[in-house]
Formats: C-alpha cells, sequence, structure tokens
C-alpha cells in the first residue's frame, strides 16, 4: 500500500472537480442539481449514472457503482490508487510529494511481484512456441485437436506444452538471469532434494491470468489417462492467490459487464468449451471452491451468476456451495444442470455449440428450484414418511429462499405433485416461514435485472442506521458521543460493517475527510451503501436527542429480530413436542416484549418518531 499524504490527497481532489474529470468520459446533462449521463461501467440505454457537483460525489443507481473523483479513475482507467493520485495531480499541475516519486518507483517487493510477472510471461512463450512450433509439441496438438480445441482458442488461451526433459525452462530462464531460488518461489521450478527442476513436465500448459490479463500461474494436464494427478497447479505465490482468481476473467469481463451475466464452470475444459461455442462470459474457480472474493469480483461487475457445474453428485454438490457463497454477498444466482454425469465439454461434444447456448440461456433453474430438484432427487416419495420428510425440506427451501411470486409457482407445482392442496401448503408455509428475515433481502438475491431490485422504502432502523454513519463521518462532535455510547452495531451487516471501518479509519487518519474514507473502501457492496449515506441531506448540526432516537430505532431492531427468532424457535420446539423448551421461550420472549414496549414509549416521548421524522426529510 503507497503512503501518500492525506492532505496531498485531500489537495488533489479539490483541483480536480468531479464533473470535469467523468466529462472526459461520458456525456453528462444536467438535471436539476446534478449531472446525468450512461454508466461507463455497465450497459445501458437509459441515464442510472448521476454526478453531484455539490458533494463531488458520483453514483449509479444501476450497477451501484460509486465513490469520489478518484474512485472513478482507478475503476474506469484500471489504475491503482497510487496510479491514480499521481495522474490526476499531473493533471491539476501539482507536484508530486517526494513519498509517492519514491514509491512510483520500486519498492523491493514490488519489484519481485514485476520479475515474476516478467518471468510467467516468457514461459507462457517459450511453452506457446513448443507446442506450436516444435517436434515435440506435435503429440499435444493432435490431443488438443482430437478434443476439438480450435488454432483461435489455443492462440486466445495461450495454451502451451511443458516437454519431459524437465529442465527445458530453467535453463531458459536461468539463462536471462533469474535464479533458481526465485523460480522456485515463483512456483515455476521445484526443487527436488537440491536439483531445482522444472515444475511441468509433460503436460499441456494453461496459463491463468489475473484481471488484467497478466500471466500469474499455470495449471498443467497430463495427455495420458492413467497420470495422476490430472491436472497440475502452481503454488501459492506473491502474485497467485487462488481464491481471488477466476479462470478466463479477464477475457469475460468486458462480456460480462455489458450482459450483466457470468457463467461458471468447475473445469478450464468447459470453460475453453464455452468460450469455443460463443459463451463469451466462462470462467472457472480452478478446482478450488468458489469463494466470497470471487462472487464479489463479479457482483463488482453487476453481474449474476450461472452455474454450470459437472452434472454428477460431485457437481451438484459444489453448486449447492456455490448458491451460499452467492447469497452471502447477496449476487443473484440461477443453475444450469447437464444430463447424465456429463460436464459441460462432454454436452458440446454430444449435443453441438448451438445446444449448449440454448441450454445455458433457456434453461436456467432458479436457486429454489435446483435445490428442490436436490431434494427430490434424495428423497423416496413412495412412503409416507418420506413424502412428509420431502415435503417439510421443500416448504423450508420455498419459505427461506423463493420471492413471494416465485412462491406461488413452487407451492402450485408440489400440490400437483405430492396431490395435496394447494391451500394446505400455503398454510404450512406460513407457519414455517412466518418470521423468517427480511423480505427485501430475498427480492434483492432474485435473478432479476439489476435495476429491478431495490424497490420500496427502507425500514426505519435501516434510516436510522444510515443517519448515524453520516453523523459519524461528517461531524466531529456526533462522532465523540456515539463512541462514548459504545455504537458498535447498526441495522444490517454492512451498516455494522462500515461502522468498524469508520472506527479504524478515524483511529489511523484523524484529520482525513469523509471522501478518503470513501476512496479506502474496497467492498463494492460498502461503497454503494457509503455513497448512499453521504449523499444524504447533511443537517446544519447534529443533536444528540436526534441521535439518541436513532441508537433506539436500532436497539428495537434488534429485539425484534431477536423476538421473530425466538417465536419461531418455540413453534418449532412445540411442532416436535419438546415442551420444557417451549416454557423456557415463552418466558423469554414474554420478556422481551416488555423491553420492547418500553423503548417503543421512550422513542416516542422524544419529538416525531424516527420513520415520520425521516419521512419528512425526503
Ligand atoms: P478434462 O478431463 O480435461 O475435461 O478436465 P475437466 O476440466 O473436465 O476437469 P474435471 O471436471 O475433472 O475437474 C474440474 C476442475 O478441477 C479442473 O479443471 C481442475 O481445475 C480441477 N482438477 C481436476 N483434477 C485435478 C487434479 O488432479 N488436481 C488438481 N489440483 N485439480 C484438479
Ligand atoms: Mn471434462
Amino acid at each position: 500500500m503507497v503512503q501518500i499524504p492525506d492532505e496531498f490527497v485531500e489537495e488533489v481532489r479539490r483541483r480536480n472537480d468531479i464533473v470535469d474529470v467523468v466529462s472526459d468520459y461520458v456525456q453528462l446533462r444536467r438535471s436539476g442539481r446534478s449531472f446525468v449521463g450512461l454508466c461507463p461501467f455497465h450497459n445501458e440505454r437509459t441515464p442510472s449514472f448521476s454526478v453531484s457537483p455539490e458533494r463531488q460525489l458520483y453514483h449509479c443507481f444501476g450497477c451501484g457503482a460509486g465513490g469520489t473523483v478518484i474512485r472513478f479513475v482507478m475503476d474506469v482507467e484500471g489504475l491503482s490508487f497510487g496510479e491514480t493520485v499521481a495522474h490526476l495531480a499531473e493533471r491539476a499541475g501539482l507536484a508530486l510529494p517526494e513519498a509517492l516519486r519514491v514509491q512510483q518507483v520500486e519498492s523491493p517487493r514490488r519489484q519481485s511481484h514485476d520479475q515474476m510477472l516478467t518471468a510467467h510471461e516468457l514461459a507462457t512463450k517459450l511453452y506457446s512456441y513448443i507446442l506450436m512450433n516444435t517436434a515435440v509439441g506435435v503429440q499435444a496438438l493432435t490431443y488438443l485437436e482430437t478434443r476439438g480445441v480450435s488454432r483461435q482458442t489455443i492462440h486466445e488461451f495461450r495454451l502451451g506444452f511443458a516437454p519431459v526433459d524437465g529442465t527445458t525452462m530453467v535453463r531458459f530462464l536461468s539463462r536471462r538471469g533469474y535464479g533458481e531460488s526465485f523460480l522456485v518461489q515463483s512456483g515455476i521450478a521445484v526443487d527436488v532434494g537440491g536439483r531445482v527442476l522444472d515444475r511441468f513436465r509433460d503436460r499441456i500448459i494453461i496459463p491463468i491470468a489475473d484481471a488484467q490479463g497478466r500471466v500469474i500461474s499455470f495449471a498443467g494436464r497430463t495427455l495420458k489417462a492413467d497420470v495422476k494427478p490430472k491436472y497440475l497447479n502452481s503454488p501459492e505465490t506473491a502474485v497467485f492467490h487462488k481464491g481471488h482468481i477466476l479462470f478466463n476473467f479477464h477475457q469475460a469481463r468486458r462480456h460480462i459487464r455489458k450482459s450483466h451475466r457470468a457463467t461458471l464452470f468447475e473445469g478450464y475444459m468447459d470453460v475453453m468449451s464455452a468460450w469455443q461455442a460463443g459463451v463469451k462470459d466462462a470462467v472457472a474457480s480452478m478446482g478450488t471452491a468458489f469463494s466470497t472474493e470471487h462472487a464479489m469480483l463479479l457482483k463488482r461487475d453487476g453481474a449474476r451468476v450461472v452455474v454450470a457445474y459437472d452434472g454428477d453428485e460431485a457437481g451438484a454438490r459444489a453448486a449447492r456451495r456455490a448458491i451460499e457463497i452467492a447469497n452471502e454477498v447477496n449476487l443473484a444466482v440461477a443453475v444450469v444442470s447437464f444430463p447424465d454425469g456429463q460436464d459441460p465439454d462432454d454436452y458440446v461434444k454430444s449435443h453441438g455449440e448451438q445446444a449448449l447456448r440454448r441450454r445455458l440461456s433457456n434453461e436456467l433453474l432458479s436457486e429454489v428450484q435446483f435445490l428442490l430438484e436436490l431434494e427430490r432427487r434424495e428423497a423416496n416419495l413412495q412412503t409416507t414418511v418420506g413424502r412428509t420428510d420431502f415435503l417439510r425440506r421443500a416448504l423450508e427451501i420455498i419459505g427461506r429462499r423463493a420471492t413471494p411470486v416465485e412462491q406461488e409457482t413452487r407451492l402450485q407445482d408440489l400440490a400437483t405433485e405430492l396431490h395435496v392442496s394447494l391451500e394446505a401448503l400455503k398454510s404450512e408455509l406460513r407457519s414455517v416461514s412466518r418470521h423468517e428475515a427480511s423480505r427485501v433481502r430475498k427480492s434483492e438475491r432474485a435473478f432479476l435485472p439489476m435495476d429491478q431490485s431495490w424497490k420500496g422504502l427502507p425500514p426505519a432502523a435501516e434510516v436510522a442506521g444510515e443517519r448515524l454513519l453520516l453523523a459519524m463521518l461528517t461531524d466531529d462532535r456526533s462522532f465523540q458521543y456515539l463512541c462514548h455510547q459504545g455504537l458498535d452495531e447498526l441495522a444490517t451487516a454492512e451498516q455494522t460493517a462500515l461502522l468498524a471501518l469508520i472506527y479504524n479509519f478515524r483511529a489511523e487518519h484523524p484529520m482525513a475527510s469523509a471522501e478518503s474514507f470513501l476512496d479506502m473502501l474496497e467492498d463494492p457492496l460498502l461503497v454503494g451503501l457509503a455513497v448512499r449515506v453521504l449523499s444524504a441531506e447533511i443537517p446544519a448540526s447534529w443533536e444528540i436527542p436526534a441521535l439518541d432516537d436513532y441508537m433506539r430505532a436500532i436497539q428495537l431492531h434488534r429485539l425484534e429480530a431477536i423476538h421473530a427468532r425466538m417465536l419461531r424457535d418455540s413453534i418449532l420446539a412445540q411442532t416436535d413436542g419438546r415442551l420444557e423448551e417451549v416454557s423456557t421461550l415463552r418466558e423469554t420472549i414474554a420478556k422481551l416484549q416488555q423491553e420492547i414496549a418500553q423503548l417503543k414509549t421512550s422513542s416516542g416521548k422524544g419529538k416525531a418518531g424516527i420513520g415520520a421524522k425521516e419521512a419528512g426529510l425526503k
């Protein structure tokens, strides 16, 4: 991380008007107090990208991108924070401070990173040359041909071949000045009892690139059916962290941004086959599980994800995990399944490219449909017990995950399938899900175009949380007060995460602005939240009673959530006949209800209730 003085960053921000800078990239027109245009971060026909000259912030209501002029340039140009500050300083005619110049030149770590990248680039070129132009590569080239990989695909994925001798690459890179221990560190070579040898021998080489298309590691596939492992991968290195890298993301990205969709495969070969079949949003998570970082990468580009894993047991299990990960970060998800244990690559071979494209667009299952299908497969519907069991699981899935509209459809299907009345199912579902968590979440996650989500007014506690965040970010006295009150939780997980980051930030940069805070945020969900918070009306002064009211609203929300959970637990305990548990739960519930009632009357004593006050502000 480049350490640039806060004051310099503030100066750079002041000297670069956001409307000016954005206008270099986006055609803006005035609309009331702000400017609007077509968002450069996602494909749209009607403008949802807005820039506020007053606040010096931009925000896209379509894809959620937002921030200050610095974030804008970082994202639109793909530059690092330091590079962006340098670029904008130059644009405004400011001289770079010493720290930035020194940092920009080369830290030793940066130097070793660069060397690793260059070594991988050279290796990629040599592997590719061996595959395409030498006798040693012929067998591998034939193998790829028989698997239907076209010359163009070989070229686009920069495939190569590592010869069997085990020293070609080490010799090649040593001659170019790379030390043996460096080659081991970079994963290109291995130390075998003191002898440094090529990691990849007699394997087809699949280069793995980062989001900018720089090769950072390799996967090697054996040509032989009996050699284990089938795929050999580079280890984690300073430049390669597999939890953050999606195979083919650099090529798929512009398609993903345009279509708001990414197709996630299990295997490299699946991605290449799909790409060759015209599925240009194809990525894979390299053998390891799909991670939250992967999900965030896709979400950041405004994508929904279609999980297209292998049509076998393992594929279904992995898809179930991918759904959970996607849910964690509110990434919309759908699933495509493949018949008879086939993987997508097999499917292209047996059904053709057009069939794959068609399947990937016309045969999407919602996450609910997919999970129900899995339950159905595992259930024994021949027996009454089996059917009841299946029904209970099915209702849980529907209650927890389906939007109201989807609930209706799924219940109808179930009613027909199991010969029960729709009415009975509906009332069962109500008892399962009456106290399930917020509906807003579910509809946000649903597989809908981005701009159809985020409808409806947020609940009072959420508004209160946003006001508290705004107070903390823009008013020092409020910050001190809330800090003193020990405020450590807000209405949603995102709000609470942002709160924690504000505390950290203030501790390290006591004088820096809210804008600096915004620029430091990495997580796009939190960026979106912070921009929304900072775009709201800032009162002339913050009154303590108002802050207290907000905190009470949060507390009330927290207690009500606990209350709802306990009610649900007690209903479950009752149906299962755990009577002792029921009676203890009832006691706690009664106490909670009292507390809630008290909080309600004390907040009523203030001025207006939160809801009313905020409604007046809007
Ligand atoms: P092909 O058999 O060449 O069609 O490969 P595939 O892409 O269909 O692979 P498969 O479905 O068997 O595995 C899916 C993914 O898991 C691969 O692309 C690899 O990322 C990973 N994988 C498979 N086998 C191995 C292995 O032996 N070692 C490691 N480290 N990863 C593997
Ligand atoms: Mn395969």
